[in-house]
């Protein structure tokens, strides 16, 4: 049986990206019980030495039988190595908490927030999803006001920074701005030809045929998922800009009941996932580089949308890397650990 005295045989799939690291961090910052670690990457990784509290790990190329042994799989390397070596971990006896988007919309898996929908968990089946990063920021304030007075329609625009991309990205944002300030040519591979520098671009990962991109689709899919309303009218317009990290949303609640402010702010103020940060009068919201490596969700500008009735305007801003994926993915671990769901075929 796993539990926190014996620790947990931990794999980390996609140790080496950005949210790889960042499991590390946090894993280490909440002393998160650990037996054995396995650190598994591509080729490209194999063999690089990584550093978890004072003792140096070697990477090791992930394959099928990487998993003989291990309790917990927290994988971070992409669908396509996800739908490829997560049933091979599964069947090895391991649970996976995956972050790509490979199985968040199968019915089979449940798709979990921390703190938003924790009773989904004992549903598993060997695979818990972790959302997209802008759904993940948006489910705690959601959650909150779905229960205080129904969510009648939802209207999301984000801005993403250039860490949802990976790490690539952020160091392409950085040649890219050096360039461009020295009037030099600007390379544009991850971005592939519009710049991340200096822009502002309406369009994350790939177009469907209704206009609308797949991360579009992810916020509105997963939303109702987690949230558990099939029919909740919600759209999204997904933009990246030019931060490193930290994603914010502009969004416009329609509520079922009459409201007040003051209900709102009560109301998110009680949920311990969000911290508000909203006073006008000394020109306070959260902003995106100031909360970058922190764990709450970040929620101002909260104003009543007078153009329609029981309509509420928010600004909701995360750490992406944390809430979005890394620090989520650790506090479902936690809580399969704590209600002994880590349940491996082996005990
Ligand atoms: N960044 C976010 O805000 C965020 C939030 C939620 C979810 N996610 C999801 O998490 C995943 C990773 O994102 P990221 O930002 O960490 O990307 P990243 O920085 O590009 O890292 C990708 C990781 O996957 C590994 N990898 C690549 N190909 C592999 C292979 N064939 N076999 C084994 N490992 C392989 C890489 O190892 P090498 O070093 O060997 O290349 C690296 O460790 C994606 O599915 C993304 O959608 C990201």
């Amino acid at each position: 049986m796993v539990n926190n005295e014996s620790g947990v045989n931990l794999a980390i799939l996609g140790a080496t990206g950005n949210v790889g690291r960042k499991f590390l961090e946090v894993l280490e910052e909440k002393n998160f019980p650990i037996k054995n670690l396995k650190l598994l990457a591509s080729k490209k990784s194999a063999g690089t030495k990584v550093k978890f509290k004072e003792k140096e790990y070697t990477v090791e190329l992930a394959t099928k039988d990487s998993f003989n042994g291990i309790d917990l799989v927290l994988a971070s390397a992409g669908g396509t190595i996800s739908k490829e070596l997560v049933p091979h971990a599964v069947k090895s006896g391991a649970v996976v908490v995956d972050n790509s988007s490979a199985y968040r919309m199968d019915p089979d898996v449940p798709l979990v927030v921390a703190g938003v929908n924790n009773h989904d968990l004992k549903k598993h089946k060997g695979i818990i999803a972790n959302p997209n990063c802008t759904t993940a920021q948006l489910m705690p304030p959601l959650k909150v006001l779905q229960d205080l007075a129904g969510l009648k329609r939802v209207i999301v625009s984000t801005y993403q920074s250039v860490s949802g991309a990976g790490k690539a990205a952020m160091d392409e944002l950085t040649e890219q701005s050096k360039n461009i300030l020295q009037g030099k040519d600007v390379a544009c591979n991850v971005s592939t030809n519009r710049k991340f520098a200096f822009n502002v671009i309406p369009h994350i990962d790939v177009f469907s045929d209704d206009g609308y991109t797949k991360e579009e689709i992810k916020v509105i899919n997963e939303s109702r998922k987690i949230l558990g309303l099939p029919n909740l009218k919600i759209t999204c317009t997904a933009v990246r800009v030019p931060v490193y990290i930290g994603h914010s949303e502009s969004v416009n609640v329609e509520f079922e009941k009459q409201i007040s402010r003051d209900d709102i702010v009560r109301a998110l103020r009680a949920m311990p996932l969000i911290e508000i940060i909203d006073d006008p009068s000394s020109e306070k919201y959260p902003m995106a580089i100031d909360i970058a490596g922190t764990d709450p969700v970040y929620v101002g500008r909260i104003r009543e949308d007078k153009s329609n009735p029981n309509t509420f305007n928010l600004w909701i801003v995360a750490d992406n890397l944390r809430i979005g994926a890394a620090l989520n993915a650790v506090r479902i671990a936690e809580v399969l650990l704590k209600e002994s769901l880590l349940l491996s075929k082996k005990n």
